[in-house]
């Protein structure tokens, strides 16, 4: 493990070479294989694919950022008046950690100092905000994980004496199919104490233009969001995808109950991958698979929550009823 120190009160930790995430290249070979052809939504956090994505949160259309944002601004005492005593915050693909200020700002009204453990996949996004947010607020020691999810909660360290607030925001976990929900969830309970919390940010199924308008942005960032991974593809394994042969779209799916992101070939094509040294053919009409955004009921995420043992203790919804914010606690047993 290297843990380098960075200045300010902030340290790295980096997942070791040999245990870090699937490479790109393996999960395109395998990826390519299926029908349909897919890929792991992991692969659009490039640094260039993280800035698209916040600014994918300030577009209109783009309702649950904005919605789980007033809902944690909104509850935020509340929330963390259920942590008992001194807390430690843990926050699971922190991003920019904009909606985590939010929490901080409420924890330091009840204590003098926090430890804030952010892991996220993009080690400079990651790195960048977590000195960021250090020189904001002083009271603060930052240790960040660069390390997909399952890495990371191999990677946090021992807890002391205070509990922990566990995050897990921005509806992330949607992006897993439910048995891998349930499995991911139940790694995290592996990693907590009875004392601990986990408050898990989930969107909700609604009317089916409000969803998809959020998916297929006038603007056409989520576009540009969903062809970055081809433009990295082409980068990082010598690919020669022209972009613009692909079309985005992101159709809501009811019989999985989510958002399926799509690249759609726009004409018979192959492409040709130097580092797999392998060419692929994509038919007129074709989709590339490149995410799932799951949209649960309150009933249906409960459940799922507790086939990983988990207990929902309390939760908050918005005004619409869009978007909802979870805190659970291991169930008793098990
Ligand atoms: C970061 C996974 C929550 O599913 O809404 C946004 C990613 N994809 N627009 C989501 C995303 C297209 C986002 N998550």
């Amino acid at each position: 493990m290297t843990k380098q120190a960075i200045p300010n009160g902030v340290s790295l930790i980096q997942a070791p070479k040999h245990n870090r995430q699937q490479s790109l290249k393996d999960a395109v070979a395998e990826g390519f294989k299926r029908t349909p052809k897919s890929t792991p939504a992991l692969f659009f956090y490039d640094t260039a694919g993280s800035q698209l994505f916040e600014q994918i949160c300030k577009l209109p259309e783009y309702y649950p950022t904005r919605t789980e944002h007033k809902i944690l601004t909104d509850k935020a005492s509340d929330i963390v008046s259920i942590a008992t005593g001194e807390v430690e915050l843990v926050e699971l693909g922190s991003g920019n950690s904009a909606k985590t200020r939010i929490l901080i700002d409420a924890i330091l009204a009840n204590q003098p100092h926090l430890h804030y453990i952010p892991t996220d996949i993009s080690t400079d996004f990651l790195l960048e905000s977590s000195i960021a947010l250090k020189n904001e607020y002083a009271p603060l020691s930052v240790t960040a994980i660069a390390a997909e999810h399952n890495d990371a909660l191999q990677l946090l360290p021992e807890g002391g004496s205070q509990s922990r607030l566990f995050l897990f925001l921005g509806s992330n976990i949607g992006n897993s199919e439910p048995e891998e929900a349930v499995s991911f969830i139940g790694q995290i309970r592996r990693r907590m104490r009875s004392e601990d919390c986990l408050l898990i940010g989930f969107d909700l199924v609604k009317d089916r233009q409000v969803l998809f308008d959020a998916y297929n942005d006038k603007a056409g960032i989520t576009a540009e969001f969903n062809k970055n991974l081809l433009v990295r593809i082409n980068r990082e394994l010598g690919g020669d995808f022209e972009v613009n042969r692909f079309d985005h779209h992101a159709p809501f799916v009811e019989a999985h109950s989510r958002i399926e992101m799509r690249l759609i070939s726009r004409c018979d094509q192959t492409v040709y991958l130097e580092r797999l040294g392998q060419s692929f053919g994509f038919e007129d009409g074709e989709y590339l698979h490149t995410e799932n955004s799951y949209k649960y009921t309150l009933a249906g995420f409960e459940s799922l929550c507790e086939a990983a043992g988990m207990k929902m203790q309390k939760y908050w919804l918005d005004e619409h009823g869009w978007f909802a914010v979870g805190l659970f606690h291991r169930a008793s047993g098990g």
